[in-house]
């Protein structure tokens, strides 16, 4: 099998990564060289870690190459779309791979909060369009959301849910509907983290306290929103208001007014918590 990735930011890379360490054939498509680079540099980093700490024996970085070139991925028989959450360049992008791949190249799309459907609307052959949603840090998170859009077919939906499971990770099904399973829940739930903090007069390090020691979290939310980006949380946060004018969904103003000052956490540096 050859997968293809297109866009190789952090969910990208993840992926591409996870693609590599299954042994797969891949190819990873950035705008331009350098970022292309800079993700295999982090893909080997983390996979030569693994080696030292006896997790895998090996890997083959060969498995993956780079290009710029979209019509490299011609040869792909499933491809995974992992650019900028906005819909219209996601539509474009799949136009063009429309035209590139083969007919049954299966084209699945990463958006966590974008509509899978009106993705595959923008083609003439919606059948082979799937969501594929990955958690951050895909790598560690075992969860894939296996999405299927109106007319999604069985073939390329199998085809997406048992890649998934190839890369090791734990598939379940789902429809697309906004927000799909995880993020219709844990999006909400965000929200409302961040407004207690100033409901309740408690601090960012208490709240955190208090989810990982009081409801078992891995990390707190607060952390987590500086893991998954402040600008991400809050565009996710209203594209899910915009498709469902539910009040807990819209981002708190408290994170509207980070964003707008560039505290995006771990990748500026600052958000919660000093990086
Ligand atoms: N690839 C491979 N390894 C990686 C990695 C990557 N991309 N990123 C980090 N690691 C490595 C680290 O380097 C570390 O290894 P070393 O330090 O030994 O080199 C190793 O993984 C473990 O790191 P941690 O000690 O930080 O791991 P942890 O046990 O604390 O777990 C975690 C980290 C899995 C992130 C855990 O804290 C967790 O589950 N947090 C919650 C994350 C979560 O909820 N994510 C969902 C976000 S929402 C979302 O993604 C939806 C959306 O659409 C926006």
């Amino acid at each position: 099998m050859r997968v293809g990735v297109v866009g190789l930011g952090t969910m990208g890379a993840g992926i591409a990564q996870l693609c590599v360490e299954a042994g797969i054939d891949t190819v990873g498509r950035e705008v331009t060289a350098d970022l292309g680079e800079r993700a295999r540099d982090r893909i080997v980093h983390f996979l030569t870690r693994k080696v030292e700490k006896g997790q895998i024996e090996s890997f083959e970085v060969e498995r993956l190459s780079l290009t710029v070139d979209l019509t490299d991925l011609a040869k792909c028989d499933l491809v995974i779309e992992a650019i900028v959450e906005e819909l219209e360049p996601k539509r474009q992008l799949f136009t063009e791979l429309e035209r590139i791949c083969r007919p049954d190249t299966v084209l699945a799309t990463n958006t966590s909060a974008l509509s899978v459907t009106e993705i595959a609307a923008a083609v003439s052959s919606p059948e082979r369009v799937v969501g594929m949603h990955f958690f951050n840090p895909a790598p560690l998170m075992p969860l894939v959301e296996i999405v299927r859009a109106e007319l999604t077919v069985d073939a390329a939906f199998d085809t997406a849910f048992s890649l998934a499971e190839t890369l090791g990770k734990h598939p379940i099904r789902c429809h697309d509907t906004p927000g799909f399973v995880v993020n219709r829940v844990l999006i909400p739930l965000l929200n409302d983290c961040i407004r207690v903090l100033d409901e309740a007069r408690v601090t960012v390090e208490d709240l955190d306290a208090g989810m990982k020691h009081g409801a078992g979290w891995p990390m707190g939310p607060c952390e987590l929103v500086d893991l998954v980006g402040v600008d991400v949380h809050v565009h996710a946060s209203e594209a899910l208001y915009e498709k469902t004018r539910e009040t807990r969904m819209a981002p708190p103003p408290r994170l509207v007014a980070m964003k707008n000052a560039g505290l995006l956490g771990r990748k500026s540096g600052r958000g919660f918590y000093t990086y």
